[in-house]
């Protein structure tokens, strides 16, 4: 008789999880607080399934946009995990999400290092809250130097009107958001933070995405701040504090002879600090396709390796075949000043078919780190055939 009792309690129970776990807050929205759903939040037990559980029933939610509570003052500790659409969603997350500690302690879908957290195919999905997605790398940056054993933190696959604002990004095993295959988003007012030293820790890495508006940010870490990769389009960055890092990319574009695109990228109102790249466009010899309609304005560089450079030999690549180059084109460099570490302020490093209609620019006010009053401002376009020319 015991047992039966509670086998019918432990099925009623998991059978309507939405009974104790959802809070109505006012007519059409409701609260799904995770720590309902059984998550502990002491940073060290599993807490994936609680999370799994409220997404299934925030999803199956027929009203109104459902938000997910994430408390403050805990730390709860995930898995790599897929977060499903179509719903659309809001999540506070008021305290930290953790990967586990240890490399090992990563549990793997199919052995596939895919990422950690990765959104995909949801529309409007708001995430907010002021807390911190902490995806544990050191461990990782040590155990694998090779970028493609490492995974990244938080992915956003096949999103539209994503709004990502006031979260904290620290310490990912490689890039800490990327944003794939999506269009009408926004990031903005998000701090991202790893050491100088971490091995590919991207900030933000954009592909085949259209519409996006990066804002009122701030981002230190190991590699490029953000990197803008084939198939985007209207991508605008404002506000946004790099550094240390190795600045905004456009690129590589063209590995292994690809056709790839980038167009209408606005990077406005910007402060690079502690960088060893400002503003870099990158392509490979032997790509096709094209990097144009780029406009870098209004930007204050500190103390950077190489302030404003355009690469086509990016990783000299032994060339096969018929020459072929990623064209560049319509790059607008403006209103830019401060301070380069090397002579060569502005390296234009240009394939012989590659470059046109690069509005160099002669009003930028660049002066050497250590004599700024005595170091002559220097515009250097270098050809491919080996040709030097100093403005
Ligand atoms: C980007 O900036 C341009 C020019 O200011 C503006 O017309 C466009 O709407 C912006 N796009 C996004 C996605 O913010
Ligand atoms: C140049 O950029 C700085 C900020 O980076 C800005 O304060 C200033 O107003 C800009 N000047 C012009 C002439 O647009």
């Amino acid at each position: 008789m015991k047992s039966l009792f509670s086998v019918i309690f432990v099925l009623l129970v998991a059978a309507t999880p939405s009974l104790y776990a959802r809070v109505t807050l006012n007519a059409g929205s409701s609260s799904f607080n995770i720590v309902n759903y059984g998550a502990k939040g002491d940073g060290k037990t599993d807490d994936s399934q609680a999370f799994e559980k409220a997404w299934h029933d925030m999803c199956s939610a027929t009203e109104g946009t459902p938000t997910l509570l994430i408390p403050k003052g805990k730390s709860f500790m995930l898995q790599p995990m897929l977060f499903k659409g179509p719903c659309k969603i809001n999540i506070e997350l008021q305290g930290t999400l953790v990967a586990p500690k240890s490399v090992d302690a990563w549990k793997w879908p199919d052995n596939n290092r895919v990422g950690w957290i990765k959104f995909s195919d949801i529309n409007g999905l708001v995430i907010g809250g002021g807390g911190t997605f902490d995806g544990q790398g050191a461990a990782w940056w040590t155990k694998y130097p090779s970028a493609s054993n490492r995974p990244s933190a938080l992915q956003f696959l096949g999103c539209k009107n994503l709004a990502l604002s006031a979260t904290n990004h620290i310490n990912s095993p490689r890039n800490h958001i990327i944003i794939s295959t999506c269009s009408d988003s926004s990031i903005s007012n998000i701090h991202i933070n790893s050491p100088e030293g971490s091995p590919n820790t991207d900030g933000i890495d954009i592909s085949r995405s259209s519409n996006i508006l990066i804002k009122d940010s701030t981002i230190q870490s190991g590699d490029d701040c953000v990197a803008i990769n084939n198939g985007c389009s209207y991508i605008n960055i404002t506000g946004i504090t790099c550094g240390p890092g190795h600045g905004i990319s456009v690129g590589s574009l063209g590995k292994d002879g690809k056709f790839e695109t980038v167009e209408e990228v606005h990077v406005r109102n910007c402060i690079f600090q502690g960088i060893k790249n400002g503003a870099r466009i990158k392509t490979w010899p032997g790509g096709s396709g094209y990097a144009r309609k780029i406009r870098f304005e209004d930007i204050i560089l500190n103390g950077a390796k190489n302030p404003i450079i355009i690469d086509q030999n990016y990783k000299d690549y032994q060339r096969n075949g018929p020459a072929k180059a990623v064209k560049v084109s319509d790059i607008t460099y403006r209103n830019i000043t401060g301070t380069s570490l090397s002579e060569e302020a502005i390296s234009l490093n240009c394939d012989p078919i590659g470059c046109t209609d690069i509005a160099c620019p002669f009003d930028y006010r660049f002066t050497g780190l250590l004599d700024p009053l005595t170091s002559p401002p220097i515009c250097k376009c270098i050809l491919h055939v080996g040709i030097e020319r100093v403005f």
